[in-house]
């Protein structure tokens, strides 16, 4: 089954990944009511894709952009601010789950991360390992968001797919093309130790292609499937992507123990709910070699990343010239 002339909304539909997605839905044919809290940030959607005003807190809102949708995307979200991240990621995402429900879609599809697994596992990451994580704010509320969508699908009986990208990167990233590169052109490129630690980068293509696929593959129902390159590159591997695209490939190594001397005191004035409190934590974690495996969409859905690293900074540096960053 495909979802073309199908309608589905999708909220985050202004940001960069919910932006992606509703533009390959639209050239696939598929109906596409994008959620826009900002209408400012939709100028960029093309006009056959539907605006649909609203806010994911305001449940009569949703229960009325539902309507007549056969599958919902949601990939709204919100990264500041602890109060912010609960009425959003977890709030938010009631009320959409529970408007899906109500009006008997055919499948909510919900955009997690890998954060909701925290950063204290040690070993490779399965989708059937426990979600712990941790102090961050967003880790918390994201985590909180899945438990959410399995209690509000269990009440509907309502068919739903948790997708867990990683580190999304491509054109109109942020944090992980444009503040990467601008890192990345510091020369030397200062990261922890000698960067030999996994990296996460997942092309946004590839979430995207995996967010279709699962809202119509039967073996997705009810499923959480992390979105992850499988191997890991390493933060080496990444970084010097970005710096030899800035002319250089020169590194300067901070030492692990000063780093997390500094993580430890910033964790013991920090409140309890917050980056810092896990700051000693991240930092480990990012000097581990870890895969957060694709064995399991492999061989539920005969899907995994298609985009290599090579190729996928080769399409962000077009970008990054596109918008005059990259000369
Ligand atoms: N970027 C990553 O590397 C990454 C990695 C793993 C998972 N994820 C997940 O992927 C999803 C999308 O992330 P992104 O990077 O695309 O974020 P983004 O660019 O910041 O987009 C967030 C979107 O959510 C919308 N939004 C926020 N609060 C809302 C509210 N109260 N009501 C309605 N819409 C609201 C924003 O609308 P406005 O335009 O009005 O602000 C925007 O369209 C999130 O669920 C995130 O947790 C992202």
């Amino acid at each position: 089954m495909t979802l073309q002339g199908e309608q589905v909304l999708v909220t985050g539909a202004t940001g960069f990944l919910g932006g992606a997605l509703a533009l390959k839905l639209a050239a696939q044919g598929v109906r596409v009511r994008a959620l826009v809290r900002t209408p400012a940030k939709a100028e960029f959607l093309p006009p056959e894709i539907e605006r649909f005003p609203g806010d994911v807190t305001d449940t009569a809102a949703m229960r009325r952009a539902v309507q007549g949708c056969s599958v919902v995307f949601h990939v709204a979200a919100v990264f500041n601010g602890v109060a912010p991240q609960f009425a959003v990621n977890v709030d938010g995402t009631r009320s959409v789950a529970a408007a899906a429900g109500e009006a008997g879609v055919k499948r909510l599809v919900h955009v997690s991360s890998i954060a909701s697994y925290g950063v204290n596992y040690t070993t490779d990451v399965t989708e059937d390992m426990a979600l712990a994580p941790g102090a961050m704010p967003y880790n918390v509320t994201k985590a909180q968001g899945e438990n959410v969508v399995r209690e509000v699908a269990a009440r509907y009986d309502l068919s739903y797919t948790i997708i867990r990208p990683s580190m999304i990167y491509g054109p109109k990233s942020g944090l992980w093309t444009e503040q990467m590169f601008r890192l990345a052109s510091l020369n030397p490129t200062p990261w922890i130790g000698d960067g030999s630690g996994s990296a996460y980068p997942i092309y946004v293509d590839d979430v995207v292609d995996l967010l279709i696929l699962v809202a119509t593959h039967p073996n997705a129902h009810n499923q959480a499937f992390n979105c992850t390159p499988d191997p890991s590159p390493t933060w080496r591997d990444y970084l010097q992507s970005y710096s030899r695209l800035a002319g250089h490939d020169n590194w300067l190594a901070i030492p692990p123990l000063l780093m997390l001397a500094v993580g430890g005191i910033a964790m013991l004035v920090s409140p309890p709910l917050s980056e810092g409190r896990d700051l000693p934590d991240m930092i480990q974690f990012a000097r581990r070699h870890i895969t957060f495996k694709m064995t399991k969409a492999r061989e539920l859905l005969g899907w995994q990343p298609q985009v290599d690293l090579a190729t996928g900074i080769a399409r962000s540096a077009d970008y990054l010239r596109s918008i005059g960053k990259l000369t």
